[in-house]
C-alpha cells in the first residue's frame, strides 16, 4: 500500500485551532481550581490535524478553512505547508484564529474547550471554491468543528461530484436524515455515537448497536472508536472489529485524528478496509505515546516501524 502523490487526492474542510495546552495532576472538577505543571501553545484543530495526519504520511492532501491574519495564523498557516498540506483554500479573515483551551492530566486524558474565531467564517463559497479547484474527486473529510450550514452543504456538493464523503461527527451535534443519507462513512467516538443515536456506548457491543442505527439512519458505513478498546467498522456487508494497540499513553489529544486522517491516507492509496483498519490503528496508538495533537503525529516511516517485529512497538514496548 504505497502512499503517494499518485494515491487518491484528500480534501479536507475543516478547523484550524492554536491550541493553549496545560497539564496538570488531575483535570479540575466544575468551579475547582488546580494547580498546572506547565504551558505551551501547539497547532491543533480537529481540521487541520487529520489532513497533517495524513499528509504526513505522505498522501496529497489540501485543506479548506480559515485562520484570523494574526500570529497564530501565520503560525498554523507555515506549519501545514511545512507537513506538505495544500493551503490554497486556507483563507485569512478578520476573527481570531480558533483557539482550544486544553488540560490534560497524569493520565493522558484531556478537557477540551474550542473557541471556533475564524472557522465560524467557514461557508458554501468556501467550500464549492475548494471542490470546484480539486483535479479529481477523491476522499472528503469533514468535523463538526466549522458552522453546520457549511458542512451540510460540503456533505451535499460533495456527494453530487462523486467524493467519498467522510463525517467525522465531533464536537457532538444532531446530523439531520436527509444528511446522513448521503455520507458514505460517519466517524464518531464513542460519546459523539451515543450523542448521535441516544444509545449508550460502552463496549464493543453496544457499538455495534449504535453503528446499526446510524447504518439504518442512512449512512452507508460507520467506524466507531473506542479509544483503548479498539474500533468497530459496519458497512451493508461486514462488521469489523479492530483491535487496540496496547500503548502507554501520555495524551490522548488528536488520537481521533490520527486514527481518521491514516485511515484516509490507506484509503486513498487503494489500501484493503481491514489494512487500512490496522494501520490507522497502529497511528493512533503512537500519537497518543507522545505530548501534543499534531505535534505527536507520526510519519509513514514511524508506523512502519512501529508495526515491525523487534523493533519498540505494541507487542514489545
Ligand atoms: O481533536 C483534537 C483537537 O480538538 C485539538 O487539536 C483541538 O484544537 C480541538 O479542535
Amino acid at each position: 500500500m504505497p502512499i503517494s502523490a499518485s494515491s487518491r487526492p484528500i480534501l479536507v474542510i475543516g478547523s484550524v485551532n492554536m491550541d493553549l495546552i496545560a497539564t496538570c495532576d488531575r483535570l479540575p472538577a466544575p468551579g475547582e481550581t488546580v494547580a498546572g505543571a506547565g504551558f505551551r501553545t501547539a497547532p491543533g484543530g480537529k481540521g487541520a490535524n487529520q489532513a497533517a495526519a495524513a499528509a504526513r504520511l505522505g498522501a496529497r492532501v489540501s485543506l479548506a478553512g480559515c485562520v484570523g491574519r494574526d500570529a497564530f495564523g501565520r503560525r498554523l498557516r507555515a506549519g501545514l505547508r511545512a507537513d506538505g498540506v495544500d493551503t490554497m483554500f486556507l483563507r485569512g479573515v478578520a476573527e481570531p484564529t480558533g483557539t482550544a483551551l486544553i488540560a490534560v492530566d497524569a493520565a493522558g486524558r484531556n478537557q477540551i474547550v474550542v473557541v471556533p474565531g475564524a472557522n465560524a467564517r467557514c461557508d458554501a463559497a468556501l467550500v464549492d471554491r475548494a471542490l470546484a479547484a480539486a483535479p479529481a474527486p477523491g476522499l472528503l473529510l469533514l468535523q463538526h468543528e466549522i458552522p453546520p450550514e457549511a458542512v451540510a452543504h460540503a456533505v451535499r456538493a460533495g456527494a453530487d461530484r462523486g467524493w467519498f464523503v467522510v463525517l467525522n461527527p465531533a464536537p457532538a451535534r444532531a446530523v439531520p436524515a436527509a444528511l446522513l443519507a448521503r455520507i458514505d462513512l460517519i466517524v464518531p467516538n464513542e460519546t459523539e455515537a451515543a450523542a448521535l443515536t441516544g444509545q449508550p456506548v460502552r463496549d464493543r457491543r453496544d457499538a455495534e448497536a449504535a453503528a446499526r442505527t446510524l447504518l439504518a439512519g442512512g449512512a452507508r458505513a460507520a467506524l466507531i472508536t473506542l479509544g483503548a478498546a479498539g474500533a468497530l467498522y459496519m458497512d451493508g456487508a461486514a462488521v469489523r472489529f479492530v483491535d487496540p494497540v496496547p500503548v502507554r499513553a501520555v495524551d490522548t489529544t488528536g488520537a481521533g485524528d490520527s486514527f481518521l486522517g491514516a485511515y484516509a491516507a490507506a484509503r486513498a492509496a487503494g489500501g484493503s478496509l481491514a489494512e487500512s483498519l490496522g494501520f490507522a490503528a497502529a497511528a493512533a496508538a503512537l500519537s497518543a505515546t507522545r505530548p501534543g495533537a499534531r505535534e505527536a503525529l507520526p510519519t509513514r516511516a514511524e508506523v512502519e516501524q512501529f508495526r515491525s517485529p523487534g523493533t519498540i512497538g505494541p507487542d514489545n514496548d
